[in-house]
């Protein structure tokens, strides 16, 4: 795979597959080729074919039998991934699949066994930690600029109406930490490594939704850093930072602070600087959801980059368990009222892994 153009064929065509799409398409000159759409939803299927000017399908398993694909971006809701991750693994197709992996632990867990087990490349469209603001302060930290990082704050409050778009959110079991407190858990692991122990208190502010729709985490970190994860749907803010992530991360030679319009402060040995580090504005990106599409975008450049270069993803199936296992311990961690250690995550990586990644 490490020549020519990689074939991929999305398949669900919602609300979030269109940035996916567009994506693709805009990574044409970097090696990506939209080769086919699949919805089971014939008219979204049709109309995302025509517009990307690819063959549309309504079946996953006929779309894989009759395209040459080298990938399959799986962009349908977290219900279906298992069986389509399956059939794409048992077609021998590189997988990407989106957030949340899989409604349960045991189902992720088979995802990653059945891929390695197949040396299938498998990744998860984890995409916060691309957005180019969080590679920004990434960066800054990786430059030694404020020291070791010992605190942090990576917070997403929003009273932004994400169910006009996404009204399947009023009905789900799990809804913040689940939707996008799985971002900031991600991005806590980004910046500060992998956590000994989190505790969470969890809230339903609105009583229209079924589940949580805010949830305040508390993480030690191997290293000793301690960070506070922090998401609702139910803010009342002006300005509504949304769909932003702020943070604000302490180390011993300095800070970052990442305020709303993706404005960050750097202070290093005493010194302070500002930066604008906003994403971009692309032709088919809009306002406010550029932030997010960018990421989206981003993540999918790198995919693309490890499949040509035969190289595991950042945001690997195997990574992605990780931040699933957090995922699962913050809500026990709510449930139980103590902080629960994520060793699920050891106790599987134990079970189901037998040596290095999928390549
Ligand atoms: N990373 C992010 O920032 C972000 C943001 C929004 C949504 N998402 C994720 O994207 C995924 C999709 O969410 P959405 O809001 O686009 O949902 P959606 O309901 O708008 O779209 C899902 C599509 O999948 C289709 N589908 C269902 N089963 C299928 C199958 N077996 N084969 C082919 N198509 C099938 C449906 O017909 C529908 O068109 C979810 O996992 C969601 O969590 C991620």
């Amino acid at each position: 795979m490490a020549r020519g153009a990689i074939r991929i064929g999305v398949i669900g065509c919602g609300f979030y597959a269109q940035n996916h799409l567009h994506a693709w398409k805009d990574l044409a000159n970097e090696g990506a080729m939209l080769a086919a759409v699949c919805d089971v939803d014939a008219g979204k299927a049709q109309t995302a074919g025509r517009s990307f000017g690819v063959p549309s399908y309504t079946d996953a398993a006929t779309m894989m039998a009759t395209e040459r694909l080298d990938a399959v971006d799986i962009v349908t809701r977290h219900d279906t991934h298992r069986a389509l991750c399956e059939l794409a693994i048992a077609k021998r197709v590189a997988t990407i699949v989106q957030k949340p992996f899989a409604p349960t632990w045991k189902d992720c867990a088979a995802i990653v066994e059945a891929a390695e087990k197949a040396s299938v490349w498998l990744a998860v469209h984890e995409n916060f930690r691309f957005q180019a603001p969080m590679r920004h302060v990434r960066r800054v930290i990786d430059s030694g600029a404020i020291g070791t990082p010992s605190w942090a704050r990576v917070t997403f409050r929003t009273g932004f109406d994400v169910f006009r778009t996404q009204p399947y959110l009023y009905d789900e079991e799990r809804l913040a930490i689940a939707d996008v407190g799985i971002h900031m858990l991600d991005l806590a692991r980004f910046f500060l490594g992998e956590v000994e122990r989190i505790s969470c208190e969890t809230q339903r502010r609105n009583p229209k939704v079924r589940a949580e729709d805010t949830a305040t985490m508390l993480l030690r970190h191997r290293g000793g850093a301690v960070s506070i994860v922090e998401c609702t749907y139910e803010a009342r803010r002006d300005p509504d930072p949304f769909p932003e992530t702020l943070i604000e991360i302490e180390g011993d030679r300095g800070s970052i602070v990442v305020r709303g319009g993706s404005h960050m402060r750097v202070t290093s040995n005493g010194t302070t600087t500002e930066e604008d580090i906003g994403s971009p504005l692309l032709s088919w990106t809009s306002h406010p959801w550029h932030v997010a599409q960018e990421g989206a975008l981003s993540a999918c450049r790198h995919f693309l980059d490890c499949l040509h270069r035969g190289i595991p993803a950042e945001t690997s199936g195997r990574d992605n368990l990780k931040t699933y296992a957090l995922v699962d311990a913050a809500y026990r961690a709510a449930a139980e009222g103590r902080a629960i250690v994520p060793e699920r995550w050891n106790e599987s990586m134990g079970a189901i892994a037998n040596g290095r990644g999928a390549p």
